[in-house]
């Protein structure tokens, strides 16, 4: 069982990195393999529109890292997403990340390469400034359906409030808060491969 983290943040020691790497360690301790990516790592470019991906079953015209992604998402069964809030919603390096995983929902007509990639269990991680837990609720919920519409199993979506009065790491109890998400979400991995 494989699960991939993708943290969306340019900050690699921030909040939503350590989240991300605290669910990818509850994964680990319940016998995942897991492998993080950090944004600020890789050169993602904007899906350009150019449709290639969606006549022919070979993938995005697009040479950058997102190549490397596209392997890890095939060989994994579940995706851990994190993203802070930027402007009320995911990073623009979230969005680059979304809108390049349209390649891998080929065209109607190429049933096969959909089968591969569909119901990848995947968990949606939010991190925040504002305290008020409430504000991105409708945002959050908007977020969940867009990957339940390109078939993604959707297992859970969580978000940490007021990062910029206590940054997430110092917060207490949250380890244990997300180690239990990533042990769920390996528990569950495992639960359906039986
Ligand atoms: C450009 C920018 C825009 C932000 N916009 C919001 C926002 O709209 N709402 C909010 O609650 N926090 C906002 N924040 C705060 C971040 O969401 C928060 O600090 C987050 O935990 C940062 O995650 P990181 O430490 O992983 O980078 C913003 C921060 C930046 C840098």
């Amino acid at each position: 069982m494989r699960i991939m983290g993708f943290s969306a943040s340019p900050r690699k020691k921030g909040n939503t990195a350590w989240t991300v790497e605290r669910i990818l360690e509850g994964a680990e301790e319940n016998g995942a393999k897991t492998k993080i990516w950090y944004s600020g790592d890789l050169e993602i470019k904007p899906c350009k529109g150019c449709n290639a991906c969606q006549k022919k079953d070979h993938g995005c015209s697009i040479k950058d890292d997102m190549q490397k992604l596209y392997k890890e998402i095939k060989k994994s069964d579940a995706i851990v997403l994190g993203s802070p809030v930027y402007m009320g919603q995911m990073s623009a390096q979230a969005k680059l990340f979304t809108d390049r995983l349209y390649a891998l929902y080929a065209a109607a007509s190429s049933k096969s390469a959909k089968d591969k990639t569909a119901k990848k269990k995947l968990v949606l991680v939010f991190t925040q400034g504002d305290p008020d837990e409430s504000l991105y609720r409708e945002y959050f919920e908007h977020t969940k359906k867009g990957f339940q519409i390109l078939d993604f199993d959707v297992q859970s979506v969580h978000f940490v409030a007021d990062t910029d009065k206590e940054p997430a790491k110092d917060r207490k109890g949250l380890k244990a808060e997300m180690n239990e998400i990533g042990a769920a979400l390996a528990l569950k991995t495992k639960t359906d491969e039986e």
